[in-house]
């Protein structure tokens, strides 16, 4: 199939190299010349495990990058659309969507094959029908479902994953406004046999979407207000959670006896908070939406509401034993809102520094990946140090905010510190008894050992 995907961000991209990859002939569209000559060279604009790879792979061959919107949708049966949604603070701003839905109305006006439009981006149930369709039915002066289709096909794919998320994804959710439209997916999507494939409208796609995210932020929230409880009466939540974990219904055994997650608490493992540009944004878009129809969203604002106060729990941990930060040494380790990735959009990591900062601590820290994108955010005020050793030298708390495999080695360099600083581990990654003065979310001091 002939697609072109308008907007060569984190999800265009990763989307127009793995549908070249399923064997289809991908034309990227950014209005950002400089990106465009990137993609063409074979080099990508953002840091995603595996892309480059799969990208030089298949650039010239299954894949071309061009600033030329027209000449994409015209030589394509297909266009997703995969523009960015700034947030507000509130509400996701569809100013992009409305601009791209309109240029691409005018080109489907002198367009005289059928063309199937889906939206790509995370959007609120309705939008795609109540926005998109309405500016290009305008545009075109034709009419959807007759002269064109429209569809809306959600991305699951974590940063870090992406690849492998979209390559093998648990399910692949099929919306649009019509059968012919969803047909035009189904064919987009011919190379994943096997997959459950979800045939629906447009809206019913969009709330899969924030529905799916809002849970596993729900299930993160829920483990840390019971963290929060463990921490208080004695009980360590990591125990507490890993026995709930083992509930068939929330990690399947297989038929070959094997679990599914075996070791790894998915979604609920207690922590400093989740980040990122999706689960933060998501859930506060689907409160305002559920305001706006009158349908208020308690659990969700509740959600919200514990994840805020989170990265506090840090300081709190800190403050139990430097209840006067100033002059105080702190190593923040982990800038990036999870590993695997550059990204520090809403990381814990953020407002714990600049607490810290503006508290008088003397603070440090280190990043594997996101080093840079830290250093623009807080600049001289934190002492950004090139590797763990360095950043935690003559350090008196240690500060672990992401779940960096590199940070694994702590325990043994701690052991080789002349004094002994104090560890809190924000993501529960370190045994509790692997350093002399361990600290954890959702673990009171006095918690007994696992026997
Ligand atoms: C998330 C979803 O997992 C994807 O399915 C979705 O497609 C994506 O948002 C999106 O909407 O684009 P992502 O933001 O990459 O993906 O991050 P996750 O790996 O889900 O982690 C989110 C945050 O939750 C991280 O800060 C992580 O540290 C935190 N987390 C995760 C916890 O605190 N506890 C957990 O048990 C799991």
């Amino acid at each position: 199939m002939n697609v072109s995907v308008v907007g060569t961000g984190y999800v265009g991209l990763v989307s127009a190299v793995c549908l070249a990859e399923k064997g289809h002939q991908v034309i990227c569209v950014d209005v950002d010349e400089a990106k465009v000559d990137q993609i063409n060279q074979g080099i990508s604009p953002i840091y995603e495990d595996g892309l480059d790879s799969l990208l030089e792979k298949n650039v010239g061959v299954r894949v071309l990058a061009t600033t030329d919107l027209r000449r994409a949708v015209l030589d394509s049966d297909l266009s997703l659309i995969a523009v960015g949604t700034p947030f507000d603070g509130n509400e996701i701003d569809l100013k992009y969507v409305r601009i791209v839905s309109e240029q691409v109305g005018l080109i489907l006006k002198e367009k005289s094959s059928y063309h199937v439009v889906v939206m790509k981006s995370t959007v609120v149930p309705g939008t795609t029908e109540e926005v998109m369709v309405p500016i290009l039915e305008k545009a075109s002066g034709k009419l959807v479902g007759r002269d064109f289709g429209v569809g809306m096909n959600p991305e699951f794919l974590r940063e870090g994953e992406a690849i492998q998320d979209f390559l093998y994804p648990d399910r692949i959710v099929l919306g649009g406004v019509d059968k012919r439209s969803v047909d035009a997916l189904a064919a987009l999507y011919e190379g994943f046999p096997g997959v459950d494939l979800i045939r629906t409208n447009t809206k019913t796609a969009e709330m899969i979407k924030y529905s799916s995210n809002s849970l596993l932020a729900t299930l993160i929230s829920f483990s840390n207000e019971i963290g929060n409880l463990c921490a208080k009466v004695g009980v360590d939540v990591v125990d507490a959670m890993h026995g709930v974990h083992l509930d068939r219904r929330l990690s399947p055994i297989l038929a070959t006896g094997e679990r599914v997650y075996p070791s790894s608490l998915t979604y609920l493992a207690a922590g400093c908070g989740f980040g990122g540009s999706c689960f933060p944004k998501d859930v506060k878009a689907l409160i305002a939406y559920g305001k706006q129809v009158g349908s208020p969203m308690e659990l969700l604002q509740a959600v919200i509401d514990i994840n805020s106060a989170q990265p506090q729990r840090m300081l709190d941990l800190v403050k139990e034993q430097y209840p006067n930060l100033d002059g105080v040494k702190v190593a923040v380790l982990g800038m990036a809102f999870k590993p695997g990735t550059d990204d520090i959009r809403e990381s814990p990591s953020l407002p714990v520094t600049d607490i810290l900062v503006s508290e008088g601590a003397l603070v440090s820290a280190f990043d594997p990946i996101a080093r840079h994108e830290a250093e623009g955010r807080f600049g001289s005020a934190v002492r950004f140090s090139d590797d763990l050793e360095g950043a935690i030298e003559g350090a008196d708390a240690i500060l672990v905010m992401t779940r960096w495999k590199q940070f694994e080695r702590l325990p043994e360099l701690v052991a080789g510190m002349a004094k002994a600083p104090l560890v809190v581990d924000g993501r529960r990654m370190l045994a509790k008894d692997s350093v002399p003065r361990y600290r954890g979310i959702g673990l009171a001091p006095d918690a007994s050992l696992s026997v």
